[in-house]
């Protein structure tokens, strides 16, 4: 099993595309073990971002990262650092494969509606940047529809 940290950025807050998003990953079978919204500041911005700190997209990136609420999300499930990673598409929401996240709802490289984690270390590192360890929720899903 692997965790990864997901975050819905402003874009998708911003056109009420939570629900969408948050469906397509359950739809999928991953599960959720933790979830908040947020304001990311600017120093939160460049410890997520540290690796695009010094490139030339990285302000005009925190300023739309740090534009409103991200939802921050820990999703766990049998490879799901690259299970989630295909899910996305790639990083330019015009390139992104139709069927992706990106590719059905982004037309832009720099608001392109999801971040996930792409690898175990960067999600070790960034579950620990959104989530205390105390704030995750191990379940295993037992009820079914029939229960009473
Ligand atoms: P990156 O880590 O390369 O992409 P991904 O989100 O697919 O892991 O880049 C981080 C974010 O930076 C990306 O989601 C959008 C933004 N970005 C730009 O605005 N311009 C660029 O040229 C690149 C490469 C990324
Ligand atoms: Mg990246």
């Amino acid at each position: 099993m692997q965790r990864s940290l997901i975050l819905l950025k402003p874009d998708c807050v911003q056109r009420r595309l939570i629900g969408e998003v948050l469906s397509r990953f359950e739809a999928k079978g991953l599960q959720i073990v933790g979830l908040k919204m947020l304001q990311v500041t600017p120093e939160l911005s460049r410890q997520h971002y540290a690796e695009h700190v010094e490139k030339p997209f990285y302000q005009s990136l925190e300023d739309f990262i740090t534009s409103a609420p991200v939802v921050a999300i820990a999703l766990e499930g049998l490879d799901a650092i690259s299970v989630v990673r295909e899910m996305l598409g790639a990083t330019n929401g015009l390139k992104a494969a139709p069927g992706t996240l990106r590719g059905d709802y982004s037309s832009s490289r720099q608001m392109n509606l999801v971040h996930a984690s792409d690898s175990e270390e960067s999600a070790k590192r960034e579950l620990a940047l959104y989530f205390k360890p105390e704030e995750f929720c191990s379940y295993s899903l037992t009820l079914t529809p029939f229960m009473r």
